[in-house]
């Protein structure tokens, strides 16, 4: 989703802009634009697109204060007008913002009614205007910063620039902001990646605002200076080098069976005590988490022995939600900073439950604000669909069910790695199935049980990176409604257990006769985790298929890789 870097630095800055920009690119975007100090004016340059047509535009240009953004459409269209930075009507400030105004109508009203004259159609510029009028009164930035803090209902991280001052501001709540430090400057963004070429960095905390200068950093909470630990920061730690490929998505594919050894050697000899006292205590576990993650929850929660529920993040805020103090609430999540899932964490914990959160991205927000929290290890994913991730989470959640035992699970454990291994060494079949799929607008996927959560996951990662509408339904099912679609060539995958599969195979019958093409994939249900060799077949025939037909694999249209918004 969008993406914020800015600098203020000893040279020119807009290269560094255009590296984080880039390094932004893989959350998902339709426009970018960057804002920077001239002779104290501000000029601003957008582009709709990709980050390279901006290149273009920009790289001959110069300055040493700049912000830089990239914006994935929620308020107004994909349009120019709708891309960040936006400009205060007398241009003292422009601004980029990351998160959602929930009152940004009536801010724009009271300011219409002050004489603020509306360019675009997004919640942000609101705040480019409100800061404009706040600074008007008062004289001063921080504390028209503070105003508009308290002004504000909704979610943001913004750095914003002033034509006078050879400074950034900044502000953040529920929107991660980061400060990094390094020879050529001080920067923001919102994302570690962007600041690879930095060497330290400080997190900011809700509701904290400030500036950086070229040479320093000021952080305020409620008008008293903050200091704050500086962290290292690792380096090259996104680059393609493990496994050498033309795409992440195919790359991180191919990394699994790695990951999968490298979080059975970090756990394999257990959990920290205070991680298992939370299972043995429990009555309940409750799973919280969307998409993909939801999928490794369903499955991952087969395992434990006491009763588990499971619910989409942006499902669980009820008014008859009720949190009870001998359960634990276990967050799951990629990025770590999914907005349903922050939200739903926010809930827990202001109903004083237990949450424990399980991401993949250090020191991500969920990480540090449930009262404990485990790293998934399954090193940096960077293409939208979340493949080793999905694995990555199941063997953890595996892992967790069986924190008593996992000495007498690792034999079991390294057989699926290695039946994994095999199947990335035999992907003709699959790629066979991809070229049938090409010309094909429809898919149904079969299952019957708990294997229904697999073939969810599976029709999931079809649908984002190839665009090809597909159904899941329980086998049984299909004789109710949906087999009326079926006609000559539909394709139809059924996925089930190597026996018992009687159901299944009736399904295919019966769809056959009607001149359905079937893909019948079975895997060896005695074994724990034995599904998951088949899943990442389920992953490469996505892959094949998008680039088959052609398709932007790593940024699928209109996703996003971290979903920051509601
Ligand atoms: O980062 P998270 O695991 O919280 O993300 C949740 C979903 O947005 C994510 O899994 C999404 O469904 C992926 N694009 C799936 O490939």
């Amino acid at each position: 989703m969008c993406g914020i870097v800015a600098g203020a630095f000893q040279d020119n800055v807009i290269p560094f802009l255009l590296y984080g920009l880039k390094q932004e690119e893989y959350r998902g975007y339709d426009a970018c634009g960057i804002g920077f100090l001239e002779k104290k004016e501000i000029q601003i340059v957008k582009k709709i697109g990709r980050i390279n047509s901006l290149v273009e535009k920009v790289q001959n240009l110069k300055g040493n204060i700049g912000i830089a953004h990239t914006r994935w459409a929620t308020h107004g269209k994909n349009t120019e007008n709708n891309a960040h930075p936006h400009m205060s009507m007398h241009r003292i400030f422009a601004l980029v913002h990351n998160g959602t105004i929930y009152n940004y109508k009536e801010i724009r009203t009271s300011l219409m009614q002050k004489g603020y004259v509306f360019y675009s159609q997004t919640d942000t510029e609101c705040l480019a205007n409100l800061l404009e009028y706040e600074y008007a009164l008062s004289g001063n930035i921080l504390e028209a910063m503070q105003q508009m803090q308290q002004r504000v209902k909704g979610t943001y991280a913004l750095c914003i620039l002033n034509k006078e001052e050879e400074r950034i501001y900044f502000m953040k709540k529920s929107a991660p902001l980061i400060i990094g430090i390094g020879k050529q400057g001080i920067s923001l963004s919102s994302d570690i990646r962007a600041l690879e070429q930095q060497d330290f960095s400080v997190d900011l905390d809700e509701e904290e605002y400030g500036y950086i200068t070229k040479e320093n950093y000021f952080i305020y909470n409620q008008n008293q200076r903050v200091t704050k630990k500086e962290k290292p920061i690792q380096k090259n730690r996104f680059q393609k080098k493990e496994i050498s490929m033309d795409c992440y998505m195919k790359k991180e594919i191919f990394e699994i069976p790695y990951i999968l050894e490298n979080i059975l050697k970090k756990y394999e000899n257990g959990f920290s005590a205070e991680i298992i006292n939370l299972f043995s205590q429990a009555s309940k576990i409750v799973f919280i988490a969307s998409g993909t993650s939801y999928h490794a929850a369903l499955i991952g929660s087969q395992y434990f022995s006491i009763p588990t529920e499971i619910y989409f993040s942006s499902e669980f805020i009820t008014e008859e939600r009720k949190i009870h103090s001998d359960v634990l609430y276990v967050f799951l999540s990629q990025s770590g900073e999914t907005m349903d899932v922050l939200k739903a964490l926010e809930f827990v914990l202001s109903h004083k439950g237990i949450t424990l959160g399980i991401a993949n991205v250090e020191n991500s927000t969920l990480l540090r604000k449930t009262q404990y929290s485990l790293q998934m290890h399954a090193e940096a994913e960077v293409a939208v669909a979340s493949t080793k991730a999905y694995c990555a989470e199941v063997l953890l959640l595996y892992l967790l069910a069986k924190y008593d035992k996992i000495s007498f699970c690792k034999e079991n454990i390294l057989l699926i790695i290695r039946e994994i291994k095999e199947h990335l060494k035999n992907v003709e079949s699959i790629e066979n199935i991809a070229e049938q799929l090409k010309e094909k607008e429809h898919a149904y996927f079969l299952a019957k049980g708990k294997d229904y959560f697999l073939i969810q996951e599976a029709s999931l990662k079809i649908k984002e990176v190839t665009y090809l509408h597909s159904e899941t339904l329980y086998a049984g099912e299909l004789k109710h409604g949906p087999i009326a679609l079926i006609d000559e060539g539909f394709p139809v995958f059924l996925l089930g257990n190597k026996e018992n599969n009687e159901a299944l195979l009736s399904a295919r019958e019966e769809v056959e006769a009607r001149g359905a093409v079937t893909y019948f994939m079975t895997y060896d249900a005695k074994q724990d985790l034995g599904f998951l060799p088949l899943m990442t077949d389920f992953f490469l025939l996505a892959f094949y298929l998008a680039q088959k037909k052609g398709c932007d694999v790593d940024k699928p249209r209109n996703l996003a890789k971290s979903v920051t918004v509601e």
